[in-house]
């Protein structure tokens, strides 16, 4: 966003690993520039509002095994300003902590060495239970990114809307991408109204936004999930379902739908091409399949699944919840591709190539490293953003109950790939809903990927005011502390 790069908060989120800060300051000249790679430089300079030519920030890459990929080392003197790391997005994020100490021109002296504690740093957006414009996407990552968040999970399908344009099968955004109404209140009161909602994104809006994305240091992970939440989908081609006979529409309440895809060649053929179009778009090595909540009633009750389940050797028809992820995870192979899936795939046999993302519950994050997968940490009691804060929150949401020192205290356990907070969409409708939702929390999670076990809540609530007022400045919606 470019109000992103107005002004700056002083202080630095996620903390570095090791900063000392002198009493002087270096004031940046008036002619002062960027030096460095150029897949970086005009990021620097944008979000630095350095349009200089003279020197300045000089940003270079050296060979320094302490940094690993996405470390860096800054050092502010009288001098200048000198940021190194091994990589091009070493370099970028020693550019985000630069700005966020950058205030009228000055910059404190001051040396830094930092690096991330997990590779993973992530947030799932939901666009599929509302659309949501591509311009708030964009803004979306720029948040992200300011943060040192890596990865943005984009949850594309769901029961209620399919967002992602697939050229071969128009039908499922044309069809798929709309809604004749949505769940009115919280889902327990049964009501639904009569608004129709939609919209999808195109192929080529997405292909901008990963490149943009990119250039900040977020790689995007597109979920297509399968073979449950699937009923826009189904609606949109009546063939992929149970009861092909059945027209089903674009399901209005939220929650889960019963209606699954069915097992035949032909679906796997179809998923499959959707898979062939979403690859091409996304270029990140995991493509996430879903495999969460997936009713077995429809595949028990049907001949062709039971017959499926006997022609695979399946110990029922519970099994072929895993099987079709095993399936599309083979697919994504054959384009050099790494499945992620929900922790549900868990229930029966799954490949340990399925990179699970464990969200029931912190057991589920244990339960998947000792079945041997490589795991992103996504438990929901400390990572669900769409559990409100507290229950005087302004906003209706799904529950309550995650404050943000409760995510800030969540320690991934050894050995996970990383971490992710969720941001699911049933009860945010608008775009401020969602800023809401993440602010403060993410600056939370942003500490339990980038910064060790060892941290304090006190020093973090003052960064995080310090950063609100930021935030004000920005136009940002946030829920005060
Ligand atoms: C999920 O919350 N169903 C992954």
């Amino acid at each position: 966003m470019e109000g992103l790069s107005s002004g700056s908060p002083v202080s630095v989120l996620p903390a570095p690993r090791k900063m000392s800060v002198g009493n002087d300051v270096y004031l940046l000249p008036p002619d002062a520039g960027v030096r460095g790679p150029a897949e970086v430089v005009s990021l620097a300079r944008q979000l630095l509002g350095l349009a200089g030519t003279g020197p300045g920030v000089d940003l270079e890459l050296v060979d320094d095994a302490q940094l690993g990929s996405e470390g860096y080392r800054l050092a502010v003197s009288r001098d200048g300003v000198r940021a190194s790391a091994v990589t091009v997005d070493g370099l970028r994020w020693a550019v985000q902590t630069l700005r966020q100490l950058l205030t009228d021109g000055a910059l404190p002296h001051l040396t830094i060495v930092d690096r991330p504690q997990h590779a993973w740093r992530g947030c799932l957006l939901d666009v599929a239970r509302w659309y949501h414009p591509l311009p708030f996407l964009y803004r979306f990552v720029d948040l992200l990114a300011t943060y040192k968040l890596n990865t943005l999970h984009l949850h594309l399908t769901d029961d209620q809307g399919w967002r992602f344009e697939v050229h071969r099968y128009p039908r499922l955004t044309e069809v798929g991408g709309f809604r004749a109404g949505s769940s009115s209140g919280h889902l327990r009161e049964g009501r639904v109204d009569a608004t129709p909602h939609g919209g999808f994104y195109r192929q080529s809006e997405l292909a901008g936004l990963v490149a943009y994305a990119a250039e900040r240091g977020v790689r995007i992970m597109p979920e297509i999930d399968a073979p449950g939440h699937m009923q826009a989908a189904v609606a949109a081609y009546p063939e992929l379902g149970n009861l092909p006979e059945r027209q089903l529409s674009v399901r209005r309440q939220w929650g889960i739908s019963p209606h699954v895809l069915n097992t035949a060649d032909a679906t796997l053929a179809f998923l499959g091409h959707v898979l062939d179009e979403l690859v091409e778009v996304f270029p990140f090595e995991y493509v996430h399949v879903g495999g969460d909540e997936v009713p077995v009633t429809e595949w028990a009750n049907s001949p062709a699944a039971l017959r499926r389940v006997a022609a695979e050797g399946l110990p029922g028809p519970g099994h072929l919840h895993s099987w079709w992820t095993g399936r599309l995870a083979t697919h994504l192979k054959r384009h050099g591709r790494r499945a992620g899936a929900w922790d549900d795939v868990l229930d029966s046999e799954t490949s340990t190539d399925v990179t699970v993302f464990a969200w029931r519950d912190a057991g589920r994050v244990a339960q998947a490293m000792r079945a041997g997968h490589q795991v992103v940490a996504a438990p929901s009691e400390y990572t669900y953003f769409d559990f409100a804060e507290a229950d005087d929150d302004r906003y209706p949401a799904i529950g309550a109950g995650l404050p943000l020192e409760k995510v800030y205290g969540y320690r991934p356990p050894d050995g996970v790939l990383g971490v992710q907070s969720q941001l699911w969409t049933e009860y945010m409708p608008t775009t401020p809903i969602i800023e809401w939702r993440a602010l403060p929390r993410l600056t939370a999670i942003s500490e339990v990927g980038w910064c060790s076990a060892e941290r304090d809540l006190d020093d973090f609530r003052r960064r995080v005011a310090d950063h609100s007022s930021w935030w004000d400045r920005l136009g940002l919606s946030y829920r005060p502390r």
